[in-house]
């Protein structure tokens, strides 16, 4: 099964766990506020981050790629006019419109597309985007995906995008998401190897450093690499600050 219906039975069985995977939270274990303030807390940091930057600020359109439930889209559009989140998976769209039903300030979009063909060239004023780009197995997708944050940003705008860097080799092994995929691939339901078995299919993947660097080179300006621990302290990853 490809990673996006993955991520539409994950966001069916367990959103809010799938979205921030504390395994005290397991099994729908989250509680709505508890896990909306750590959106909240995440995107204070952010935005005060941001402002440090000499660039000229307009604040009438974010975009959160990769929104999931709208942890954080709602924590973005106290900070713009319109906040706008997309999602590959139907299921954590339709429970974020659930969760936010009746603010117009935020929109959810599905898009299943490798691109963000959706929206035209310099449609926002900032892109941000957490724990997404991790799961998404083929590197070169990655880098398309940040080719599409600069396209879709205007100019002097700013970018904040999280990837790993290095992923040590243990935490490569995966054993829960290997069985999971193959037990699902002989026909097992995802209920009973989720909630039965405890396994989940959630992968994690990583670009170097250079990597990221060569690829922004010529296309937008590097503000900053800064040290990050969103994919656990045990992972090597950074949040980077791009604008264009
Ligand atoms: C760990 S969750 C993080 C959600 C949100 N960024 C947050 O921190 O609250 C990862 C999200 O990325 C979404 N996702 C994975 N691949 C994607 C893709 N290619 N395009 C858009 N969303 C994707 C998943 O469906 C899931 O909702």
């Amino acid at each position: 099964m490809n990673y996006k219906k993955e991520w539409d039975k994950l966001g069916e069985m367990d959103p809010l766990w799938a979205v921030l995977s504390d395994p005290t939270k397991r099994f729908n274990g989250w509680d709505e506020s508890e896990f909306f303030v750590t959106g909240q807390k995440e995107i204070d940091v952010i935005m005060q981050k941001v402002n440090t930057f000499d660039l000229p600020k307009e604040t009438k359109k974010v975009l959160d790629f990769g929104c999931g439930v709208g942890r954080l889209t709602k924590a973005l559009s106290q900070h713009f006019d319109d906040a706008v989140g997309v999602d590959v998976s139907k299921a954590m769209i339709e429970k974020a419109k659930k969760l936010h039903e009746g603010d117009d300030k935020q929109q959810f979009i599905v898009n299943q597309a490798d691109d963000l063909s959706m929206f035209k060239d310099d449609t926002f004023d900032m892109v941000y985007c957490n724990i997404v780009l991790q799961h998404i197995p083929d590197k070169n997708q990655i880098e398309r995906y940040i080719g599409e944050f600069i396209r879709v940003l205007r100019p002097g705008g700013v970018i904040a995008f999280q990837v790993p860097s290095k992923v040590p080799f243990i935490h490569r092994l995966q054993p829960k998401r290997r069985v999971y995929q193959f037990l699902s691939a002989l026909g097992f339901s995802h209920e009973l190897l989720y909630n039965r078995l405890k396994l989940y299919p959630i992968q994690m993947n990583w670009l170097p450093q250079e990597r990221v660097e060569a690829f922004l080179q010529g296309k937008a300006k590097l503000l900053e690499a800064a040290n990050d621990t969103s994919a656990g302290e045990l992972i090597e990853s950074r949040m980077y600050y791009v604008t264009k």
